[in-house]
């Protein structure tokens, strides 16, 4: 990657992004940041956006944080991995819809030899989805449930119509089940959008990898949801791997 010193007045594009650590780039083409977000080995990422002061929601969604290179940022996770897995509550709450990357994504995965889109997982204990919400009737390959074994039985029935049912755990979720059971159906790549409950646990069952946090240069007041739900039996510490710069803030690449 070229070294070069950074220039403010150079900031140009809202998607433009560069790199200011381990060393300084020129901004980035999706090319290069692909490059440096494919891995070879079974891996679990989360890609989340955050307010300065931890918040990962602005009036309820995460979209009043995210800018133009945070989106850029996010479709090129999705571009590189092999299954979307996200908590029932963010699938409700951000309106969720069938799994589809872009074009551009798509041209990319199959010339790399992977499926044209990621497969969708979604974790719910309730399992209070719509089985005719276009997550299913939409999508583009058969979308997976995670559950528990205390799952409605019922609801179980009715959405082994339309996605894989797999049962992870009896009364809580077992993430170390869930990641073993997704490598084992090929999904090596998985990348994980939240939320802070979903991550929360995962977090405590030592599953993630890798955590990629957009802060963005804005401050959010009121209860609005912490990057991490629940309680941690203690501090979960991270590697600082790179960091992007962007206008509307730093897109942070953490490894355990
Ligand atoms: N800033 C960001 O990048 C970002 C990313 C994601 C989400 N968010 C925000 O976060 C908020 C949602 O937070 P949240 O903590 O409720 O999200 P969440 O983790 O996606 O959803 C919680 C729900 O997902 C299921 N779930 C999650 N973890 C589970 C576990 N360990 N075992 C069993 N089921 C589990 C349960 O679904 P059931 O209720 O169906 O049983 C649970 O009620 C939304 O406002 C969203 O906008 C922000």
């Amino acid at each position: 990657m070229a070294q070069t010193r950074l220039d403010d007045s150079q900031y140009g594009m809202s998607s433009e992004l560069r790199q200011v650590w381990p060393v300084f780039s020129e901004p980035l083409s999706d090319e290069q940041i692909v490059s440096a977000l494919v891995v070879s080995s079974p891996n679990l990422r989360v890609n989340f956006v955050s307010s300065l002061n931890g918040a990962t929601t602005h009036e309820g969604r995460s979209g009043g944080l995210s800018g133009d290179a945070d989106k850029r940022h996010f479709e090129l996770l999705r571009r590189v991995c092999d299954v979307v897995l996200v908590g029932a509550g963010t699938v409700r709450d951000e309106g969720y819809s069938a799994m589809r990357v872009s074009e551009e994504s798509t041209h990319w995965r199959i010339s790399n030899g992977l499926a044209p889109h990621p497969v969708f997982a979604i974790v719910s204990r309730s399992l209070q989805l719509d089985p005719r919400s276009p997550i299913f009737a939409d999508a583009p390959t058969r979308p997976i449930i995670v559950t528990t074994e205390v799952a409605p039985p019922d609801r179980i029935a009715t959405l082994s119509e339309v996605a894989d049912v797999l049962i992870a755990g009896t009364r809580t979720l077992d993430c170390s089940k869930m990641r073993t059971e997704l490598h084992a159906r090929k999904l090596n790549n998985i990348l994980c959008e939240g939320g802070p409950s979903l991550f929360g646990a995962m977090l405590q069952a030592e599953v993630v990898d890798e955590l990629f946090l957009t802060v963005s240069s804005v401050l959010e007041g009121g209860r609005e949801f912490r990057l991490v739900g629940g309680l941690l039996s203690e501090p979960v510490k991270l590697r600082l791997a790179s960091v992007l710069v962007a206008q509307e803030g730093l897109l942070l690449r953490y490894q355990r």
